[in-house]
């Protein structure tokens, strides 16, 4: 089984340029069917997500061609709006098709994505959402049959919760449809903004993306772009907590340091010293982490489940204790059994982690249950004493390219092998 082997306790240094974020790629590579013509996308990571909805387009009859970083899409002839079972569940986030296909095709039947190894992942907020805009949804079986009733019809909708995805699905569908759409208690997260950004570099009509209230007037059809994916901000605070966890020192450079000023205080109680200019960040870790707090997660601009899991890391090593309070996700906290195999002293009751960090973590075998968390326990490993072994890599790949390679850079002693 493919692993990774580390060799803690090397301090890292050196400079990382952050990759393009997953989170803004894949709804805008959904949002590229809703141009029919050419879409040139820079800074799009390779990653086995990625390479999911890159299939799923092709299977709707999109031309795609990757170079480098660059993803070219021609969406001129979508063939169908139906996605296989299969391709849906090769990606977890594939539900924002649903909001292309409808405003494309004004069609779409797909299967819904189910449980995931975070919790379960409904979509009734999206669901309600569309139907709203005048979406005919029938759950047959697992499968969604969608159909436009005749077009989609602007209006006035409230979300329950500010959930990312079925903001974006709301914004795909209301792009092209008939009159003006208000979407109250809509998600904030940058991705919002970067997908509004890349919809109106085709000529949609989206208003005040990044704000709690947006406002989307249809527009008939959308043209050519060329757009730049935002960088992803979790890579860049995974990053700045390698330094964190191994007494480092790190540039961390290209990426829109402003998406990442949840995760500051963090740092900041944590002893680390940071300068940053608009797009790159300095970080020096202390020679020991203090304990900053209590760290509750919340959606944009709270602090990011996506970046629970790597914090927990560092309150492993950290002096004192951290009380971690998950209010997004209901099961995340798989990678707290395996920190505690490398020593880490933490106690769960229900959504609340107690973290009381301990001098030394020693090395283990460890095994990944999900991105996030299996992203943890590379950090826990690169602050052990002795070699750890860290398995089911394919969780790591959805979300970090290259991430031996570019740890290695900075100094740690870590191979991918089989
Ligand atoms: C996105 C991110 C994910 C991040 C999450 C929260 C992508 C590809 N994924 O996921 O990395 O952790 O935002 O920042 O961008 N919910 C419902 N009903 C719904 C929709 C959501 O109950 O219809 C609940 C979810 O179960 C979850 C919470 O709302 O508990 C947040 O979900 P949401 O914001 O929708 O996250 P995702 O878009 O799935």
């Amino acid at each position: 089984m493919e692993k990774l082997r580390i060799n803690g306790k090397k301090k890292l240094s050196g400079q990382v340029s952050v990759q393009g974020s997953k989170n803004s790629t894949l709804p805008i590579v959904a949002g590229a069917i809703l141009c029919e013509g050419k879409i040139i996308l820079h800074n799009c990571p390779d990653l086995t997500d990625v390479t999911a909805a890159v299939n799923i387009l092709e299977s709707l009859g999109c031309k795609i061609r990757r170079e480098k970083d660059t993803l070219i899409i021609d969406s001129t002839n979508i063939t169908t709006s139906e996605i296989s079972e299969k391709l849906m569940h090769e990606m977890r986030s594939s539900i924002v098709f649903l909001g292309a296909l409808l405003a494309r095709t004004g069609k779409a039947n797909l299967s819904a994505p189910g449980g995931c190894e975070i919790g379960l992942r409904p979509i009734d907020l999206h669901l309600k959402a569309l139907r709203e805009l005048g979406v005919e949804i029938k759950e047959e079986s697992g499968r969604l049959c969608c159909q436009v009733k005749d077009k989609i019809k602007g209006k006035e909708i409230a979300l329950a919760f500010p959930s990312v995805g079925a903001t974006e699905n709301v914004m795909l569908a209301a792009t092209l449809a008939q009159g003006r759409t208000t979407l109250i208690n809509a998600a904030r997260e940058p991705e919002i903004r970067n997908l509004a950004d890349f919809l109106n570099s085709c000529g949609a009509k989206i208003y005040f993306a990044g704000e709690s209230t947006i406002v989307i007037d249809g527009v008939r059809r959308l043209h050519d772009s060329e757009f730049r994916v935002i960088s992803d901000r979790i890579v860049a605070a995974t990053y700045m907590a390698s330094a964190a966890v191994t007494g480092g020192e790190m540039d961390i450079i290209n990426f829109p340091v402003s998406d990442i000023a949840p995760v500051l205080p963090f740092f900041y109680s944590s002893g680390c010293k940071i300068t940053a200019d608009e797009n790159n960040l300095h970080i020096k870790a202390p020679k020991r982490l203090r304990s900053p707090g209590t760290v509750r997660t919340m959606p944009f601009p709270g602090f990011p489940t996506d970046f629970q899991a790597p914090a927990m890391a560092m309150a492993a090593v950290s002096d004192g204790t951290v009380i971690f309070i998950e209010t997004i996700f209901e099961s995340r906290y798989k990678h707290v059994s395996q920190l505690k195999r490398m020593g880490a002293n933490i106690s769960v009751e229900g959504s609340v982690a107690v973290v009381q960090g301990v001098a030394r973590l020693s090395a283990a075998n460890v095994y990944a249950e999900d991105l996030r968390g299996g992203i943890a326990l590379v950090l826990a490993a690169l602050a052990a004493d002795g070699t750890s072994d860290v398995f089911n890599l394919k969780h790591i790949d959805r979300g970090y390219e290259n991430i031996e390679e570019n740890l290695s850079l900075l100094g740690a002693d870590i191979k991918r092998e089989v």
